[in-house]
């Protein structure tokens, strides 16, 4: 498996000290650094290594093995669409190609500028308010092709 970097940032280093230098606190310690920094960049690899005492690819190993790690520092904003029945049957689909056309990238990608994240997803868990579009974590039901723009548009400049 290939893990891919985004190249790191000064603020991707920590301070572990509230750790203790125990293997065992391999996975609080990645939480903790995911927390601070949205996602385990290489620096942080090599710095939770070097303090714990283990290897880079021992760090890489573990990380890799759980899906909630990220190794790409995500975009400003996270936009997902709902493609789930409801939605997908009230025109979830159309918005997604629209949410593509906006902020330029496709379902999975982060905008060059790093601006946009964008997903599809199964269900939002607010099926009577379909289509709906979640910004930020916000939801926004009964979205419209104009709506959309407001919304993104909106999130763009904050
Ligand atoms: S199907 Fe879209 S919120 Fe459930």
């Amino acid at each position: 498996m290939t893990i891919l970097f985004t190249p790191e940032l000064a603020e991707d280093l920590i301070d572990l000290t509230i750790f203790s230098r125990q293997p065992h606190q391999l996975i609080p310690i990645l939480q903790y650094c995911q927390s601070q920094n949205g996602y385990i960049s290489r620096e942080t690899v090599r710095q939770i290594a070097d303090y714990l005492g283990v290897s880079e690819a021992h760090v890489y190993g573990v990380a890799s093995f759980y899906t909630q790690f990220r190794f790409e520092r995500p975009g400003d904003h996270q936009v997902r669409i709902c493609l789930g029945t409801a939605c997908h049957v009230q025109g979830g689909e159309i918005l997604s190609e629209e949410i593509q056309k906006i902020i330029g990238i496709r379902p999975g990608e982060i905008s060059q500028d790093q601006k946009f994240e964008f997903h599809e997803v199964a269900c939002l868990g607010c099926c009577a308010q379909a289509p709906v579009v979640e910004v930020d974590g916000r939801i926004y039901g009964k979205v419209t092709r104009r709506k959309l723009q407001k919304v993104l548009r909106d999130h763009e400049s904050i």
